[in-house]
């Protein structure tokens, strides 16, 4: 089991893994905040996700996303939802494991993904399957370096909250 020297748990998989909605419930259940990134991006810019990538692009959402997460791994305790891709950005990786928080990785099947995501407006990412899938593979082996994995098929948020607390991350 591995120890970790600051109450922060980092939640991190693709876009529709559940991190925002775990997030809230585990924070509730810990009794510890909960920062999600994509939300104080939001608030900070006064934007949607969508507004900044069809204003600004996806270069500049990954400089305030840096920028957010720097400012958010300074909290304790604190239950962190990464963005999809805040993971698998390499310096976001570090800046992450260096902070001495839990990462959880919230790992789903891509086509199970695609379904929750299908419809959804404020993803600007989530084009087609392809380009789904084929952004699913290339950050897989990001999300793999998380410090546990979760299988969140067939289990609805509270049962993936229980699966986070029986691992006993503190
Ligand atoms: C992104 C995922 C989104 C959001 C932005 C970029 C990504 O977060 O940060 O649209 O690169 O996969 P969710 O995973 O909460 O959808």
């Amino acid at each position: 089991m591995l120890r970790h020297r600051r109450k922060v748990i980092y939640l991190l998989g693709f876009m529709g893994s559940g991190k925002s909605t775990v997030g809230q419930l585990l924070a509730n259940a810990l009794g510890w905040p909960l920062i999600d990134l994509d939300t104080v991006i939001e608030a900070g810019q006064g934007l949607s996700i969508r507004e900044i990538f069809e204003n600004s692009g996806e270069p500049f959402f990954r400089q305030i996303e840096r920028a957010a997460l720097t400012e958010a791994c300074k909290a304790e305790p604190a239950v962190i939802a990464l963005g999809g891709g805040t993971f698998a950005q390499p310096p976001n990786v570090d800046l992450v494991r260096d902070s001495g928080g839990a990462t959880v990785w919230l790992d789903c099947p891509p086509e199970v993904l695609r379904t929750r995501c299908e419809g959804l407006e404020n993803r600007p990412l989530f084009r087609d399957k392809e380009s789904f899938e084929q952004l699913f593979m290339e950050r897989l082996p990001f999300y793999r370096l998380a410090d546990y994995r979760i299988s969140t098929e067939g289990r609805n948020p509270q049962e993936v909250v229980e699966q986070i607390l029986s691992l006993r991350v503190f």
